[in-house]
């Protein structure tokens, strides 16, 4: 198989390995052996001095991390009366929203919400699952590892999280916007609390194409609880927005070989995405 530039790229974004048939060289002779002529040395002697006793090194002392007591605790509320209300909210009054949250026990934990990032107006929309660890102290969603990924797999073909047009930058958000304590999956009431947030940035984006990630974007989007692997290789619609399921960043982490099925994803993505039309 041999590889044009592009392709090279591509692959090579996404941490596949380019392989290419190797160019048989003729066998060198092999060397003559060497045999040694030098006389084997004698350990040295062992010192009669004394051993110096081991001086104490000191061991750094980590700094002491800084808890803050919380004072968040959640407010019951009526959920449908709270979701109408999100409903209705513009940009600004969302992302106010979300940052003063206390729907749900999430809030006492966390370090900051987790809004989502990037172009407002975007084409293309990425849903994860919710934050982690450094998603909670940066405020930025997919920061860590399965971020880069993520970032790899974006540049890959042609889209980025940090700037350009509405075509090329993507808005990225999760299905929960604090972070789960060591990072356990979300629970069904959190989830239920959270949704009117997604549900509100993807009407106000109004992307072209929406990529799923992982089982818990397809359950909020699809309302499917199907593997990805069944769901994943054709193009689903919500609300008359085609929607591509893949896996997610950080299962690819942990199974590269399915990074070549992931490629797949976000080649059929490309190709709804030309197809879809322009933006009204
Ligand atoms: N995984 C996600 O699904 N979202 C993040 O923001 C980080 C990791």
């Amino acid at each position: 198989m041999s590889w044009d530039e592009r392709q090279r790229r591509m692959l090579e974004a996404m941490g596949l390995r380019v392989w290419e048939r190797p160019v048989v060289a003729p066998a060198a002779p092999a060397p003559a052996p060497v045999v040694s002529a030098a006389p084997v040395q004698a350990p040295a002697a062992r010192s009669a001095a004394p051993v110096p006793a081991p001086v104490p090194v000191p061991v750094p002392v980590a700094a002491p991390v800084d808890v803050p007591v919380s004072v968040r605790v959640p407010v019951p509320v009526d959920r449908s009366a709270r979701a109408e209300e999100i409903a209705r909210m513009d940009w600004a009054a969302l992302r106010e929203s979300v940052a003063d949250c206390r729907a749900c026990g999430l809030c006492e934990g966390r370090k900051n919400t987790v809004f989502g990032v990037g172009n407002q107006a975007a084409e293309w929309m990425i849903i994860g699952e919710a934050p982690g660890e450094q998603e909670d102290l940066q405020g930025e969603p997919f920061v860590g590892e399965a971020g880069k990924l993520l970032d790899n797999m974006l540049r890959a073909i042609g889209l980025s999280r940090a700037d350009g047009s509405p075509e090329q930058q993507v808005f990225i958000a999760n299905t929960l916007k604090c972070r789960p304590p060591r990072n356990r999956n979300p629970e069904p009431g959190e989830l239920a609390q959270c949704e009117p947030y997604l549900r509100r940035q993807i009407e106000l984006v109004r992307p072209r194409i929406i990529l799923a990630m992982g089982r818990f974007a397809v359950q909020f989007l699809l309302n499917s609880s199907e593997a990805i692997g069944r769901l994943r290789g054709r193009v689903h619609e919500v609300n008359g927005v085609p929607v591509i399921v893949t896996y997610h960043p950080a299962y690819l982490l942990r199974n590269p070989p399915d990074k070549a099925l992931a490629w797949d994803d976000l080649c059929l993505a490309l190709e709804t995405h030309d197809a879809a039309g322009t933006k009204s």
